[in-house]
Formats: C-alpha cells, sequence, structure tokens
C-alpha cells in the first residue's frame, strides 16, 4: 500500500530522508481493527519522527502520522485516537507510562491502511468532513486539553498564543475565541497575523512584542524562541500551559520569575479519549471547524512536508487517500 515513511532518521535535513512508495498492508492483531484511510493530517511530530526524536533508528522503518479519519471494517465512519495505552491501563491514558501515539511503536496512518485497538475507534459525525475530523486528533485534541482542562481559564479571561499559523496554535485561536476567551497572539509575519485575527483572534503581535496588558494564561508551543515572553506576559499567579518546545527543549527557566511571581508551569499531552469525544461534540453543535491550509494526496507528501519544515503553515495539512 502507498504509505509516507522513515528508515533512516536525520536530524538535520528532515526532508532527505521522507520516503513516500509502498509499504506491506497492515494485519491486526486480537482485539484491534483495520481502519480504510480517507484524510490523514500532518502534525510537528511527524517532522520530530523524521529527526530521529522520540523515533529510535531501530524502530524503522516507520510509517509516519497520527491522525486519521476513515472507515472501519463494516464502512462506518470514524475518528482514529491517537494515544495507544497498554492494554491493561485504566484511566486517564495519556498518564500511562507505557502509552505511545500511533508511530511511535505502532505504525502511523499517513497510508492506505492503519490498524488501532478498537477502543481507539470513534464515530465521525455526518458535520465534518473526512478531512476536518483527521486534524482533531492531535493538534486540536492538544489545544482542546491545554485551554479547556489545563489552564483554569474562564470565559472573558485573556489567553495569549504563542505562533499564529500552526496546527496546534490555530486550534487554539479558534477554540479559546469560541468559548469566550479573549485571544491574543504573537504570529512571524503580518500575513499570520491577520490570518489569526481573521481566525478569531482579538489582537495579533510581532512575536516578543510588549502586549497592552499581562494575561491570565499563555498557552506555549513554540519553545526556547518565546519562552521568555511567555513568562514576562503573565499576570502574578497566571497558568503557562506548554505542550511543545519546537524551537528549542531548553530556554532559560527564569525561576525569579516563576517563584516571585507566583506561576503555575502545567504540562500538557494530547488528551483522552473522553475529551477527543467532547471535542467532536463541540465541533459538531457549536459549528466549529478545524483550519485547514491545504488538502493534497498523499502521494504528494513530500510538499505537504516541506512546507511545514520551512514554516509555511496557514492550519493544518491533510493527505487525502
Ligand atoms: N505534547 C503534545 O501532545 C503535542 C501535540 C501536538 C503538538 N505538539 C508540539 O507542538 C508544536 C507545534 O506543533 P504543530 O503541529 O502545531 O506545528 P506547526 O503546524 O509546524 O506549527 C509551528 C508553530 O510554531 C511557530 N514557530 C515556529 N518557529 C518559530 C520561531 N522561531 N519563533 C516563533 N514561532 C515559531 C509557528 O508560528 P508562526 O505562525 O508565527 O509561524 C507555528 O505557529 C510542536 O513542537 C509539536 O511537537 C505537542
Amino acid at each position: 500500500m502507498l504509505a509516507a515513511f522513515v528508515s533512516t532518521p536525520s536530524p538535520d535535513d528532515p526532508l532527505s530522508v521522507l520516503e513516500v512508495g509502498e509499504r506491506p498492508a497492515p494485519e491486526a492483531p486480537d482485539g484491534w481493527v483495520t481502519i480504510d484511510v480517507k484524510a490523514a493530517s500532518l502534525n510537528h511530530h511527524d517532522v520530530f519522527s523524521l529527526r530521529g526524536v522520540g523515533l529510535p533508528a531501530e524502530k524503522m522503518p516507520m510509517i509516519l502520522g497520527c491522525d486519521a479519519a476513515g472507515t472501519d471494517p463494516d464502512g462506518n465512519e470514524v475518528v482514529v485516537h491517537a494515544v495507544i495505552s497498554s492494554p491493561d491501563w485504566r484511566g486517564d491514558e495519556t498518564l500511562d507510562p507505557k502509552r505511545s501515539l500511533l508511530s511511535e511503536k505502532h505504525q502511523g496512518t499517513l497510508a492506505q491502511q492503519v490498524v488501532v485497538p478498537r477502543g481507539n475507534v470513534l464515530p465521525k459525525p455526518a458535520e465534518l468532513s473526512f478531512a476536518e475530523a483527521a486534524c482533531l486528533p492531535t493538534a486540536w485534541l492538544t489545544a482542546y486539553r491545554m485551554l479547556f482542562v489545563k489552564s483554569g481559564l474562564r470565559p472573558g479571561q485573556t489567553v495569549l498564543v504563542q505562533g499564529a499559523s500552526g496546527g496546534v496554535a490555530t486550534a487554539l485561536i479558534v477554540l479559546g475565541s469560541h468559548a469566550g476567551f479573549r485571544v491574543w497572539v504573537t504570529g512571524r509575519s503580518e500575513e499570520k497575523r491577520a490570518a489569526a485575527v481573521a481566525l478569531g483572534a482579538d489582537q495579533a503581535f510581532e512575536t516578543g512584542a510588549r502586549l497592552p496588558g499581562r494575561v491570565d494564561a499563555v498557552m506555549e508551543t513554540v519553545g526556547k524562541a518565546t519562552w521568555s515572553h511567555s513568562v514576562k506576559s503573565l499576570k502574578p499567579g497566571g497558568t503557562l500551559v506548554v505542550s511543545g518546545a519546537t524551537t528549542g527543549f531548553d530556554p532559560s527557566a527564569e525561576l525569579n520569575r516563576v517563584f516571585f511571581t507566583q506561576l503555575s508551569v502545567v504540562g500538557s499531552t494530547m488528551g483522552t479519549r473522553t475529551e477527543l469525544e467532547s471535542l467532536i461534540q463541540f465541533c459538531a453543535t457549536a459549528g466549529v471547524r478545524p483550519l485547514i491550509d491545504v488538502e493534497m494526496p498523499l502521494a504528494d507528501a513530500r510538499d505537504g512536508f516541506a512546507r511545514m519544515v520551512e514554516g509555511r503553515t496557514a492550519g493544518k495539512i491533510v493527505f487525502t487517500v
């Protein structure tokens, strides 16, 4: 079957090790189910995988991709939950020390078929297209948990989203503005800032710019390039929710500000199946839709990866199968 995969990592030149070609079709073990993929979306996780971050060479060749929407063997339209926990794990699966995301231990979704545990299959509502549904399981679920589970924000409060055009950033803007938060955004270009305001942000600023006031919470996925600005932008007692570090994992922690202004730094990763159900329901009932930058055939995956590596994002990149 056609798939986008990696056989050898390259820390410095991820595009050079992306392969788009034939891989064996997966076989579903007991309790797992084969999904015919109709649409799969790209995440920065897939670029990190090409670099070998979180995906050691001994796990390769590995089909990339965490997110998929498609059909199950009975023809039902479904969305795939990307967090695979141990069979005996109970409770919040993101806290299972042995959990993985699709494409870390098990073959991923950028393919004609993917196999997943039966419990990871959720119904796709008719209101959402396959492409829209394929945006939800990673970037959008991560944004949902950051905003509604981890931040402690209430409608009317102000949230700063670092980054304007990425998958998680656009999800944070859309979900936050629909929930009644005042959303401030930083973006690296005038075009990206204007797009963030069109999406629902109250105001957008240059990366690192002084804000009109301090915020109740910051949503951080950019990492080293914006961390200091995030820490300085919070009100005393504010909350910094971090789920990613695209530009580097090791900024100065600025501990003096953290304790003196009594900030909470809260880590967040993906979300639970129940949170994904709630997100899907929120989209279906509130008319919220993921921002899709571009849809392209899986055979053209290299173009989509190049856009992400070069920072030419404007929402989610979706591959149709
Ligand atoms: N923990 C989890 O469960 C989880 C889940 C999803 C994602 N993540 C992580 O979250 C991050 C974002 O993922 P994504 O899929 O949304 O990636 P993406 O679509 O490639 O978006 C990248 C974002 O980073 C910003 N950015 C990149 N370089 C920057 C720089 N030098 N200065 C300022 N901003 C910069 C971009 O801002 P502009 O718009 O200004 O260009 C853009 O918003 C990744 O690190 C990913 O691994 C973690």
